[in-house]
């Protein structure tokens, strides 16, 4: 297995390219199945989910609009629990259906902070997409639509996902090796 450094750390592949790739094509489908004749608003939290936006984004086959946030939570491998500024949020959202797309959920607190701001707006309806969840961490009681793929409480890196912001490029998703 090829093990990669990133800064002081250790990483070893964890899910492939081609299971990304399935885990996306089932989300797709049940979106393209929910979503037809209802032109969703996507909306990408940056800066993790550019390359799971992207690839989703060409297997949705409805007509839909895609518009881009940036919030930040995370100092190295662990939450820090503190959630800067809202970046971004300057569409009209009256009566569409909105669709959040995330790379990763962690604790939620990231995501709870967005959907409080969202929930202000008089939405059509508002859902969760994300990639990866690690549902041991996730305590929180709002709901998460669409699940690409549940995760242990690991750090992982790749595929968007950074550690320290390097990392983002690699087309398969790493975890943190052992000590
Ligand atoms: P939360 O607020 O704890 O749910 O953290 C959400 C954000 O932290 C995600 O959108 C990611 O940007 C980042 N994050 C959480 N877990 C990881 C991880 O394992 N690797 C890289 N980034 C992560
Ligand atoms: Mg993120």
């Amino acid at each position: 297995m090829a093990t990669i450094q990133l800064h002081d750390k250790k990483f070893v592949p964890y899910i492939s390219e081609k299971e990304i790739d399935e885990a996306i094509a089932s989300i797709a489908e049940r979106i393209n199945r929910d979503f037809e004749g209802k032109k969703p608003v996507f909306m990408g939290v940056l800066n993790g989910s550019f390359m799971f936006v992207s690839d989703l984004m060409k297997k949705i086959t409805i007509d839909c609009e895609l518009s881009f946030v940036k919030l930040a939570s995370y100092h190295g491998t662990e939450s820090t629990g503190m959630v800067n500024a809202l970046i971004g949020l300057n569409d009209e959202l009256t009566d569409r259906h909105v669709v959040i797309l995330e790379d990763i959920v962690d604790t939620g607190k990231t995501l709870e902070y967005l959907l409080e701001i969202l929930k202000t707006h008089d939405t059509a309806s508002l859902s969760v997409v994300t990639l990866l969840l690690k549902p041991d961490v996730f305590k929180k009681k709002y709901p998460l639509q669409y699940v690409g793929k549940n995760i242990p409480n690991k750090f992982v890196v790749g595929y968007g996902l950074d550690y320290n912001e390097l990392g983002r490029n690699l087309r398969e998703i790493y975890q943190l090796a052992d000590e």
